[in-house]
């Protein structure tokens, strides 16, 4: 399960972080806690046999009950960033956000404790430290959207452990689309945006990046970013204008989640296709010319 590109050089000459391998096949893991957060669910299960994931890595999840049984749908295991992973006895409790808006993520978000998902992880390219993108960089903003915020709760705290000072960005479209702050970001300060106003500025998270870049810190920052494909696509022009290094985690439709069925290809700026699910999802903004994939956001 090691990345390659399928064709073009982009990903393959960026270092490579270090990327905790899943073990072979999928594995059972029960429920441990459902909650609601904000407008989404937040629930968490027990994994004793893979490793402790990092943040920008995913997992394939399905319900061991009740996927598919009636209507056939859901059939695949669906794509999950991994938002939170504490270690605990005999193994990791994982956590994740889940915004319901088809039958899998409903099936995900219905959850009881002691029920058991079938899972595959960690998965993918995770975030990479500042001084791991550009040498010298010493802080991070993270810019998040929506559902995007799931990857960055993870990768906030593993910077926090680095001593890397972080800057926390986050949007919602509106109370709904909102979640997460509670119980993911409440150990940190955290500058809000809503569409609708209903929490923080009124307006784009992107506003509240353009303000920060305009800094003299923005400098030696690098931007990390997970969000719908506008959002993402305009924090991936703005740190191109400014000449701010940026790390993206992208959505593409996947099927099998570890480079086999390439329905997650997505095209590089340079010419040729990646597989999402082994080269990303974290990309490097200068490797797409554009973070509108298609089929992706919701
Ligand atoms: C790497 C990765 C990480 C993800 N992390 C999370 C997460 O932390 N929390 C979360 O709630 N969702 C996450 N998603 C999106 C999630 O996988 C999809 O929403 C889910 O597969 C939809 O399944 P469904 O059966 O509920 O709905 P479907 O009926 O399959 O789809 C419902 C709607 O969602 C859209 N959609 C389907 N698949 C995707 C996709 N892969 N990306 C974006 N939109 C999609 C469809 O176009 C449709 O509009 C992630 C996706 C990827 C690729
Ligand atoms: S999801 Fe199958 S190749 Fe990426």
């Amino acid at each position: 399960m090691s990345g390659s590109a399928i064709s073009g050089s982009a990903t393959t000459a960026r270092p490579e972080p270090q990327r905790p391998q899943p073990p072979f096949g999928r594995r059972l893991c029960a429920v441990a806690a459902n909650e609601a957060s904000g407008g989404y669910r937040l629930f968490t299960l027990d994994d004793s046999e893979g490793p402790v994931p990092r943040a920008g890595q995913f997992y394939m999840l399905a319900a061991a009950e009740g996927w598919g049984r009636e209507t056939g749908r859901p059939y695949l295991p669906r794509a999950f960033s991994v938002a939170s992973a504490e270690t605990a006895d005999g193994g990791v409790r994982l956590g994740f956000l889940a915004d319901s808006v088809g039958p899998g993520t409903r099936r995900l978000c219905d959850l009881e404790p002691g029920q058991r998902v079938w899972i595959n992880g960690p998965l993918g390219r995770p975030f990479s430290e500042p001084a791991e993108v550009v040498p010298g960089a010493a802080g991070a903003i993270l810019v998040g959207g929506g559902i995007g915020v799931a990857p960055l709760a993870l990768l906030r705290e593993e910077l926090a452990d680095r001593n890397v000072p972080v800057r926390t960005l986050l949007g919602f479209r509106d109370q709904r689309h909102s979640g997460g702050l509670d119980d993911l970001f409440a150990c940190c300060e955290v500058r809000l945006a809503s569409d609708d106003g209903h929490t923080g500025h009124r307006g784009y998270v992107t506003d509240l990046l353009a303000v920060l870049l305009e800094g003299d810190a923005a400098r030696s920052a690098v931007v990390y970013s997970c969000g719908p494909p506008p959002m993402l696509e305009a924090v991936r022009a703005m740190c191109a204008e400014r000449g701010v290094a940026c790390q993206l985690a992208l959505e593409a439709p996947m099927a099998c989640g570890f480079g086999a069925c390439f329905g997650c290809a997505v095209p590089l700026a340079e010419g040729g296709y990646m597989r999402l699910c082994v080269d990303g999802p974290v990309v490097g903004g200068e490797q797409i010319e554009t973070a509108m994939v298609p089929g992706s956001g919701h």
